[in-house]
Order: structure tokens, then C-alpha cells, then sequence
């Protein structure tokens, strides 16, 4: 299965968490891939883990909502692993507060790192991708698209899950914009992933609320970030060349 070897991708926010995961796990199966993140040593561990294995892996630090350091990002793929196949728009995150207590700044925090950034990545991308007629770009949405009951209950989250929401939107419309230029794009939406940063709180959460029988997801566990990024590399290998302006849920059932 020809997967995801030799391919080029692009990680976005690799320096931890499920970004960390797939990109590791892209380069395991035989692509190179360009990371990019604000946390430079993150970056640096993330890149050299992959090239003690073998594989090939080159950094960009820079905030991804911006447009030069987004644009910087494709162009190193190009112009220093050879090409462009794959773009993993994984940048996002939450400021959680209760909507009345919410400030516009953090609304515009929560809605630009998570959207922002998927435009402007995704449009860098595209103009590279079109030409060649491949590509694969998967988004990184979350089971809160639709709410998320226990961040609702206990801390709100409301701009997240607008953010994500759109998340979802974006890749319905680019998906029909980009079919006939042979790029596939789709989400992941995960739901509570044990993450060094986020796990300790929803593993606080799936042991206290009382929302249903189930806890947090029918599975009774929190997902672990190896099981996104298996979604992640499936939309991302050349597999999956039938799916596309799909938002693929991996949320224990939820
Ligand atoms: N962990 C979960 O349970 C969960 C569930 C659903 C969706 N998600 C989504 O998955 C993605 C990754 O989540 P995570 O839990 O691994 O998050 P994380 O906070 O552990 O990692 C996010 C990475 O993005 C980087 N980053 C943040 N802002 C940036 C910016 N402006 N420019 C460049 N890099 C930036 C951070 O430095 C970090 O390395 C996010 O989009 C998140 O919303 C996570």
C-alpha cells in the first residue's frame, strides 16, 4: 500500500501533543515532513526524534496565525524536501470560559488560532499543490463542533466550539473548490485525547461528571494521541483517495 511513503507533508503545531503524534507517525511511514510551532524546542525535539530514526524532518518557528511565518512554512517543504503532497492543519486550543465572562479578546483569540491559521496554511499550501494536481489536507476539528457537555457544564466553551464548528465548514467548501484539482481535503475530530497539556483536565472531568452512565465517551476511556493520528494518516495516505469534505470522528463512540 503505496500510504504515505516519499510523500511531503507539512505538520502544523508539532511541537506537542497530537501534532507531535502525527508527525512522528507520518515520518515512520516514509514521509518527510516540514513542522512548524511556536515552541522552538519542542520543534527541535519533535524534528530530531524523527531524524534518529531515519526519516527526514525540517522546523519552522513562527506563529502560524500570521501570514509570513504560514507562508515560510510551505516554502521550506518545497524548497528543502522537494515538494509538497500533504498539509496537516493540527494548530488550535481553547481560552474556556463561561460565555458571560468571555472577553472579546479571548473570542478572537480562540476563533484566530484555530481558524486562522487552517486558512492561511491551507491557502499557502493549495498554491502549491494545485499545479501538481495531488493533495491531501487534513484539519484538525473536535467532537465540541457540535458542543461539548462537559466543558458546557464546568467551564464553557463556547468560542471553541464555534471555532471548531467552523473548522468543519472550512472543509466542506474547500473540499468542493479543490476536487477538481485532485486535492482531498477532510477533518479529524477528536474528542477527549490524553495530551500531556489537555489530558490531566479531562482525566479530572471523566472522573467527576455526571452527565451519563457512560462518563466521557461510551468507550469509558479518554483517546489516546496515537489513535488520532492514525485517523490523521489514514485521510492523509493516498488511500483515501475516494473521501474528501468529510469530518471523520475519533471519540470513543461519543
Ligand atoms: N487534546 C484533545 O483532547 C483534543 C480534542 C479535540 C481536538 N483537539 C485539537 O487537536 C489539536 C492539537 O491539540 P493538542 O491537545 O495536541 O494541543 P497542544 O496544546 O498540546 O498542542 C498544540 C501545539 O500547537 C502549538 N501552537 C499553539 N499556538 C500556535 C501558533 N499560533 N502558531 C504555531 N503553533 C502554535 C503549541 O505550541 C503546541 O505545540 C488542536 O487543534 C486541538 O483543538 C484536541
Amino acid at each position: 500500500m503505496p500510504g504515505v511513503k516519499d510523500r511531503v507533508a507539512v505538520v502544523t503545531g508539532a511541537a506537542n501533543g497530537l501534532g507531535r503524534e502525527i508527525a512522528l507517525l507520518l515520518a515512520r511511514e516514509g514521509a518527510r515532513v516540514a513542522l512548524g510551532d511556536l515552541d522552538a524546542a519542542g520543534l527541535e525535539q519533535t524534528a530530531s526524534a524523527i531524524t534518529r530514526a531515519g526519516g527526514a524532518a525540517v522546523t519552522v518557528v513562527g506563529d502560524l496565525t500570521d501570514e509570513a511565518p504560514a507562508a515560510r512554512l510551505i516554502e521550506a517543504a518545497v524548497e528543502r524536501l522537494g515538494g509538497l503532497d500533504i498539509l496537516v492543519n493540527n494548530v488550535g486550543g481553547s481560552r474556556n470560559s463561561k460565555v458571560w465572562e468571555t472577553s472579546a479578546e479571548d473570542w478572537d483569540f480562540v476563533l484566530r488560532l484555530n481558524l486562522r491559521s487552517t486558512f492561511l496554511c491551507t491557502r499557502a499550501a493549495v498554491a502549491r499543490m494545485m499545479p501538481r494536481r495531488y493533495g491531501r489536507i487534513v484539519c484538525m476539528s473536535s467532537g465540541a463542533r457540535e458542543g461539548t457537555p462537559w466543558t458546557a457544564y464546568y467551564q464553557g466553551g463556547a468560542a471553541y466550539s464555534a471555532a471548531k464548528a467552523g473548522v468543519h465548514g472550512f472543509v466542506r467548501d474547500v473540499a468542493l473548490e479543490l476536487a477538481e484539482h485532485g486535492i482531498n481535503v477532510n477533518a479529524v475530530a477528536p474528542g477527549p485525547i490524553d495530551t500531556e497539556r489537555a489530558g490531566p483536565t479531562l482525566k479530572r472531568l471523566n472522573a467527576t461528571v455526571e452527565l451519563s452512565p457512560d462518563r466521557m465517551t461510551p468507550l469509558h476511556r479518554l483517546g489516546q494521541p496515537i489513535e488520532v493520528a492514525h485517523a490523521v494518516l489514514f485521510l492523509a495516505s493516498e488511500e483515501a483517495s475516494y473521501i474528501t469534505g468529510h469530518t471523520l470522528a475519533v471519540a470513543g463512540g461519543r
